[in-house]
């Protein structure tokens, strides 16, 4: 049967239900050599959530194919100085979006085009704003990464970001400029689109983050100074909640959520966090869980579900319980080695009781730093495993000495093949491009990918001696396949990979000592960022980027880039504060 058939069929006969999502057909994927197209009728709803419209679908890779809507949805985004105070436990200092923390949600739809335009009215503070897991397909320029994709945004001056929405599900925007996003610049984004399981209400983001009553170059600095000792850094001092939580001696408030007996919910969990794994769980009330980061998957249940830092996940929360409160769970993984000094909670009530504490009882269940294995692909991908031991790029992750400080000293700092990424802020990798210099400086850490259409395949090895933390590690402008994960020193005649039937995704974890497996194809030209998402961890080095078939690359309008650069150049000149870390 083709796909159109069967999708016919489904409208006629099959409810899709949450145990049984879609059709085993339809949940191959549609690759380069088969374009399997929803039928034109298809029309989601509560019940067809795996249906879009005109000819796509959950069946419906991506990165193969997407629609194009027409519609541009514009947004403007203001970055100011102000304070904040999210869990009562006094004013801090905060840098706002719009004069909220957490900022303002995004939301597009599916093929339609993004036009963010951000004012940076920040004092003391340049700016690029990075677009998570959005793949900047032929918009490398819109990547928002001072130092590599743009100058940084002086004080005063104004950017407007432009990429095509090829993607569907759930992410978040967020400062790339030093730690700066821990004091507030982040914010959820949402594509519209098709889904793996079927709910009746959209909750919207759920932005779980970790908060300091100290500021993020604050803690940046003392994690710096620990991490040359050989201690950790600074635990945090809450889990916030979208954006609120009560604090340890009891001010501030709860998080409250509304739920109605009978109806499914769909919410957006996001780790905003700078250092804090984050394991969730909402009482008596299992989690089926439907996309990792931008990919769907099969739906399967879990009672705790683990985040990492730049992870999301969507999960659909039927509320079939006894009507009454629930608490919502949010506690720092202590398997992953992070720490806080209190932990997130919220209050779900459902609609017929009084919203009222919670004397619910948490699951306990759930360990190991890990993504969830449980989390099977929704497109069903090989990868290739013929001759990757020939195209593998070893990166080895452990500690150096660098001089990334303005006076000159070496400090302890992460690296990768021993080198410590450090960019100018004004030497962006795009400059050079743009003026045919293929001199980058070692310490931009570029690795040029496998030509177009070629598959890269990258080890991430903790070496031994190095403090064995996880290390979330994120690739810009592409989801990868997870091909394996383990603990001690990679041998790939040993491991255990998953060749077949990959996961995909764009944040996965480095064990503690151990090592990531995975691979992407050369399917995007541009340059990528990949990094620990631990912000002390890239502030101190631990990134690099992928170049990516370089000829090809889509540059973006010279004379706005470069007036963006001389803009800089002119406020950093006189500026107060001086770069003191990578850049990013
Ligand atoms: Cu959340 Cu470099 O990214």
């Amino acid at each position: 049967m083709r796909f159109s058939q069967i999708a016919n069929a489904c409208l006629a006969a099959c409810t899709l239900t949450s145990a049984a999502v879609v059709p085993a057909e339809i949940e191959k994927r549609a690759t380069s050599t088969t374009s399997r197209v929803a039928d034109a009728a298809c029309t989601n709803g509560p019940t067809s959530r795996a249906c879009w419209k005109n000819g796509y679908s959950i069946a419906t890779d991506f990165d193969q194919k997407f629609p194009t809507t027409g519609k541009t949805v514009s947004q403007s985004l203001t970055l100011t100085n102000g304070t904040c105070n999210p869990d009562g436990n006094g004013q801090r200092l905060c840098l706002l979006v719009n004069g909220v923390y957490p900022g303002p949600t995004i939301r597009a739809a599916w093929g339609d085009t993004l036009s963010v335009t951000v004012t940076n009215n920040m004092q003391d503070n340049g700016t690029s704003i990075h677009w998570h897991g959005v793949r900047q397909f032929n918009s490398p320029g819109s990547d928002g990464v001072n130092g590599i994709t743009e100058c940084p945004l002086a004080p005063g001056q104004t950017k407007t970001y432009t990429f095509k929405v090829t993607q569907f599900g759930t992410s978040w925007y967020h400062a790339h400029y030093s730690s700066q996003y821990g004091d507030g610049v982040i914010g959820p984004i949402v594509f519209d689109g098709p889904a793996a399981a079927n709910y009746d209400e959209d909750l919207g983001p759920y932005v779980l983050s970790d908060w300091y009553y100290r500021t993020a170059y604050q803690i940046n600095s003392i994690a710096s100074i620990n991490l040359a000792a050989g201690g950790p850094p600074p635990n945090a001092d809450n889990i916030l909640i979208n954006g609120t939580n009560k604090n340890k001696n009891g001010g501030g408030s709860y998080n409250q959520v509304k739920i109605t007996s009978g109806k499914k919910y769909r919410l957006r969990l996001i780790n905003m966090s700078v250092d804090n794994y984050i394991r969730v769980s909402l009482d008596n009330h299992a989690l089926q869980v439907m996309t990792s980061d931008f990919i769907p998957v099969k739906p399967f249940y879990v009672n705790t579900l683990l985040i990492g830092i730049g992870q999301r996940y969507d999960v659909v929360i039927n509320a079939n319980q006894t009507a009454g409160n629930y608490w919502f769970r949010a506690n720092v993984a202590t398997d992953c080695l992070s720490g806080n000094n209190f932990y997130g909670r919220a209050v779900w009530s459902y609609s017929s009781v009084t919203a009222g504490t919670p004397t619910s009882t948490a699951y306990t269940d759930g360990q190991g730093c890990i993504e969830p294995a449980q989390a099977a692909p929704y497109w069903v991908q090989p990868v290739p495993s013929g001759s990757f031991q020939q195209s593998i790029s070893a990166l080895d992750v452990g500690l150096t000495k660098a001089q990334i400080v303005p006076n000159g000293d070496a400090i302890i700092v992460w690296a990768i093949n021993t080198s410590s990424i450090n960019l100018m802020w004004d030497r962006p990798t795009l400059k050079y491009l743009m003026e045919g210099n293929t001199s980058y400086p070692t310490a931009y850490n570029v690795v040029p990918t496998v030509n177009a259409g070629s598959w890269n395949y990258v080890v991430v090895q903790m070496l031994p001696q190095t403090p064995p933390v996880p290390h979330p590690f994120h690739l810009h402008g592409h989801d990868f396949f997870l091909l394996g994960q383990g603990s001690g020193t990679f041998d790939a005649g040993s491991a255990s990979l998953n060749w077949a039937t990959p996961p995909r995704r764009d944040t996965a974890t480095v064990p503690g000592g151990g090592w990531l497996f995975i691979a992407f194809n050369s399917n995007n030209p541009g340059t990528w960022l990949m990094h620990c998402h631990i912000a002390w961890h890239v502030s101190e080095g631990l990134g690099m980027q992928f170049l990516e078939s370089p000829s090809q690359i889509q540059l973006p309008d010279q004379g706005q880039f470069q007036s963006q650069c001389k803009g800089w150049e002119d406020y950093y000149s006189t500026a107060y504060w001086k770069k003191d870390d990578s850049g990013i």
